[in-house]
């Protein structure tokens, strides 16, 4: 059975499906301008056990906007929080004036706090750590770490600055924004068992592993406790520049072995179907392997690592580099870093990478009216 946390985005994609068996069946007669509108997506709740940003909506939507913030040294977070959080529940409703008149659509806002805010609460809660430095890393002082992560994302792109303005806005002087990234999705591309992905700047379907099932999702998603952090999350971000030219001179037998899965169809070079994953063991007759020892998906592969698996919810950048803003959320930080450490060692996709920003963040538990957005850590 699914998690009553999947019905809305169900009901969504139903929405959107009858939307567009509605504009199919009404095509023949419809004018050509009138026809290049896309539906606008149904709604994503932006309250619950959860905040939506995250699992929600399936697929993600093509645009984000990720601003990072800090709080004035002597600033309660607790009141800062319930205000963004109520702003988010008039957003979200399209009943804000700040929004402008733009339709909401499936417009999500994810809030996290930063680890300096974490200690505030309790020097051992999950998010309390530091994200530690790691190599191939060139990073501004100003977009290392930070207070308060607003991820927010849209299938319309001009919902995002408006969506930023009227939230800093309501912080005020209580907050200083540090940086910020958009980023975007292209399309999806079907890779069997019901899921998909969107291809990445180095052409590759990237956001296929993960927990994907509610079971999953329990075990290695989302945090059980202590009670106020239980239904929250942890939150790495990474601006990573890559260096396409180098990347597109090799051939695509030698890019695939740098992922270890096949370009156009997310295969891996053991075979199967994309959805299934990789079977690292399968060798050829001369005993090698096909998926290469320092091939990404090999040294990022959870059982080889010795960790859980990550939620990764990536998007590329145009500027200031080509790139991808790396996003994964995970309950425990190690899943991580024990990641990137292994990588680290040894991986053929690393040296086409330079990490230009991070950070992490505790994601709050999801909020309601009577639950408002920070207050079982700050209330
Ligand atoms: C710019 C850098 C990166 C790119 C372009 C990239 C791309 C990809 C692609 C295309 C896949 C295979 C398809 C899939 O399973 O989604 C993949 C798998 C994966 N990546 Fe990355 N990745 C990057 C960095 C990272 C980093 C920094 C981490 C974490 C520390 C990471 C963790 C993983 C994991 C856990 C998998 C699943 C491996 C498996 O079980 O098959 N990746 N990545």
């Amino acid at each position: 059975m699914r998690r009553a946390d999947h019905q809305p985005s169900r009901r969504a994609f139903l929405d959107v499906t009858g939307a567009m068996m509605a504009a199919g069946l009404t095509a023949g007669c419809t004018p050509a301008p009138a026809r290049q509108h896309a539906p606008t997506p149904g709604p994503v709740p932006a309250t619950g056990r959860h905040q939506a940003g995250i699992t929600l909506p399936r697929p993600a939507q093509a645009h984000l906007l990720a601003v990072v913030a800090d709080l004035g040294a002597t600033v309660a977070p607790g009141p800062v929080l319930a205000e963004l959080g109520q702003a988010i529940r008039t957003l979200t409703a399209g009943t804000d004036p700040r929004l402008l008149g733009l339709p909401p659509g499936d417009l999500t806002v994810t809030v996290g706090v930063g680890p300096r805010l974490v200690r505030t609460a309790g020097a051992s809660l999950p998010g309390a750590a530091d994200l530690p430095r790691f190599s191939r890393e060139r990073i501004a002082p100003r977009a290392h770490g930070g207070d308060l992560l607003i991820q927010i994302c849209a299938g319309d792109p001009l919902l995002l600055p408006a969506v930023a303005s009227a939230l800093l806005d309501q912080a005020g002087d209580r907050v200083r924004e540090r940086w910020r990234q958009s980023a975007h999705r292209g399309a999806q591309v079907s890779v069997g068992n019901g899921l998909t992905a969107p291809r990445n700047p180095l052409g590759f379907l990237d956001g296929i592993v993960g927990p994907q099932t509610p079971a999953e999702q329990r075990r290695d998603l989302w945090l059980t406790g202590p009670p106020a952090v239980a239904g929250g999350t942890l939150a790495v971000l990474r601006r990573m520049e890559l260096d396409l030219p180098r990347f597109a001179a090799l051939s695509v037998a030698e890019q695939e072995a740098v992922f270890g899965r096949r370009r156009a169809s997310g295969v891996p070079l053991s075979g199967g179907t994309a959805a299934a994953g990789p079977d690292l063991g399968a060798k050829t007759p001369d005993g090698r392997y096909l998926v290469p020892a320092d091939a990404h998906v090999r040294r990022a592969h959870a059982t080889v690592v010795g960790a859980g698996l990550m939620l990764r919810r990536s998007y590329s950048i145009a500027a200031p580099a080509p790139g991808l803003l790396f996003i994964s959320f995970q309950n425990d930080l190690r899943t991580f870093t024990a990641t990137l450490t292994h990588m680290d060692v040894s991986d053929a996709l690393l040296p086409f990478t330079t990490t230009t920003a991070g950070a992490t963040f505790l994601i709050l538990p999801g909020f309601d009216r009577r639950r408002p957005l920070g207050s079982p850590l700050f209330g």
